[in-house]
């Protein structure tokens, strides 16, 4: 079999973390080669000394047989290998075109780029592979389905030949993973290789050859699709059997402690987004609200939690009118918020994680006193979180930055929960993460509506939606087009009200 990837020996050591410890791993021309592995278990490290961004500390690669020394990107692409990268990063002023082109632009002359010839490149590329881009498109103004093609499109017009995709369908909805999986099979076709990373096990189930279980940095197998199912990669992943099943006891709900009142939100282009909005949320409860991506969510949420400006209508929130509040009073008040831009919203990313662990209740007791900090609380508090929340990072000195994309996310979560709310908002809250910290997650959020927090869910992942709701309001072009008990609820109902039907009867 043609190999057009060895790995071999591959070992990574950071600071305190073996990241990648004597890996061997293998690609075949034409296949689907998945990455699996729980958050920290060293995919994406092992990716980037492929494309690379990091040097390995020891170990070897060998690319067609040839043995290589990858010592930059320039080397990788040259090699033709092409990353879209689990956070990506596009110019957003910038066309679709521009950003392709950056830093390897045709000329006519010396001096002049060809814009023309480069825009029909692109547009030959998207149409060969089906990727559906318009090259002249500004980034901005692009979903963020569509900006990740943008990235395969970077990729492919430098020639790669590889593609490593580090969880590209985390962001995407079912109607986008389903287009995706189509442009992959065009690839294969045209005898691309492909490297998947991803936790979503249907997924790995459809599109891939091969699976290759990594777990604390280390190989545990390598094995064929066709031969494994879901529950045997789950378990595999973990090292123990997964039970993504709620139990979730009947409850009765309290008091109404966040009302939203014919809500109207405007978006970035200062356009209608969120049109007239009103629902309640009460203690005790779970209610979600369930939608396709872009139709209003985000900026409903971010107009609730004093983010961005609204337009009219209002929000109660704890008895009191928080309307015009800032996002600091408002968690003041007793709101959790864990937003969906981890990286932007979150985290601060360059501070260390006993830091990231207080952020927003930092200046009050027992961390702060007259506004002399008290580390050892700080150091303590992290400490226990890091534990509790199995967040895989050698101390809680290191940056945000340098832990993998999961365990970023478990920082978050662990600290809103912690923050002892009447209210937590909590929008995509396992996106990204693998399939045992999903189980804890959720456990924890049912926790917490057991213990008469209320719990505002916003979440383009219906499974997770039908596992946790009470109750479930269907958002639809910015408005609510129905509210469904849970009972009353399931995927096929919610999937018709999503595309803007009426109540399926
Ligand atoms: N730049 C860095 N500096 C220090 N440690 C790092 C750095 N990058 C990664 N690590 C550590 O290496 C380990 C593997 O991280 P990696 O990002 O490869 O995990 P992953 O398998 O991609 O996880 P996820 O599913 O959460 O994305 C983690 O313990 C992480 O903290
Ligand atoms: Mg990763």
């Amino acid at each position: 079999m043609d190999n057009v990837v060895e790995m071999k020996n591959i070992t990574k050591i950071f600071p305190g973390v073996v990241a990648n410890d004597s890996v061997n791993f293998t690609l075949r021309k034409g296949e689907v080669h998945v990455l699996l592995g729980e958050n920290g278990a060293g995919k994406t490290t092992l990716m980037n000394i492929l494309y690379g961004l990091y040097t390995q500390t020891s170990g070897d690669i060998f690319l067609h047989g040839e043995k290589v020394d990858i010592k930059n990107p320039n080397v990788a692409i040259k090699h033709g290998i092409g990353m879209v990268h689990q956070h990506f990063m596009l110019v957003q002023p910038f066309t679709v075109t521009e950003n392709i082109i950056l830093g390897d632009e045709p000329m006519t002359g010396k001096i002049f780029v060809d814009i023309n010839k480069a825009r029909n490149n692109v547009k030959d590329i998207s149409d060969k592979f089906g990727l559906e881009v318009n090259p002249d498109a500004k980034i901005a103004n692009l979903s963020v389905g569509i900006q990740q093609r943008v990235e395969i499109l970077k990729a492919l017009y430098r020639g790669a030949e590889i593609l490593i995709l580090d969880e590209p369908t985390a962001v995407l909805t079912p109607q986008e993973i389903d287009e995706l999986e189509e442009i992959i099979n065009n690839l294969v076709k045209d005898g691309k290789s492909i490297i998947l990373i991803t936790h979503k096990l249907k997924e790995v189930m459809n599109m891939s050859d091969r699976i290759t279980v990594i777990r604390r940095g280390k190989v545990i197998d390598t094995i064929a699709t066709q031969g494994t199912d879901i529950d045997a990669l789950a378990e595999l992943m973990v090292g123990r059997k997964v039970d993504l099943h709620v139990d979730k006891k009947l409850k009765a709900t309290g008091e109404v402690v966040l009302e939203v009142k014919d809500l109207k939100v405007a978006d970035n282009r200062k356009i209608e987004a969120v049109k007239g909005v009103s629902f309640t949320v009460r203690t005790g409860e779970i209610f979600a609200i369930a939608g396709v991506d872009g139709n209003g969510q985000r900026e409903l949420i971010e107009g609730i939690t004093g983010l961005r400006p609204v337009k009219s209508g209002s929000v109660t929130f704890a008895g009191e009118d928080i309307t015009k509040k800032n996002s600091r009073d408002i968690i003041e008040l007793g709101m959790a918020h864990i937003p969906e831009d981890r990286q932007k919203r979150g985290l601060v990313m360059e501070h260390d994680l006993a830091e990231n662990m207080i952020l927003g209740y930092h200046y009050k007791e027992p961390f702060a006193k007259n506004r002399i900090m008290n580390y050892e609380k700080i150091h303590a508090h992290a400490k226990a979180l890091i534990q509790e929340y199995d967040i895989r990072t050698p101390n809680e000195n290191i940056t945000a930055q340098s832990l993998s994309g999961g365990n970023q996310q478990k920082v978050i979560l662990a600290r809103e929960f912690h923050k002892d709310p009447i209210l937590i908002l909590a929008a995509q809250p396992t996106r990204g993460l693998d399939v045992g910290a999903i189980e804890f997650v959720h456990r924890k959020i049912v926790e917490a509506r057991d213990n008469n927090k209320a719990v505002l869910l916003v979440s383009l992942e219906l499974d997770e939606v039908l596992a946790l709701a009470d109750r479930i309001g269907v958002i639809y072009d910015g408005k609510i087009v129905g509210v469904l008990d849970a009972k009353d609820a399931n995927e096929r109902k919610l999937g018709a009200m999503m595309a803007g039907g009426k109540e399926f009867q």
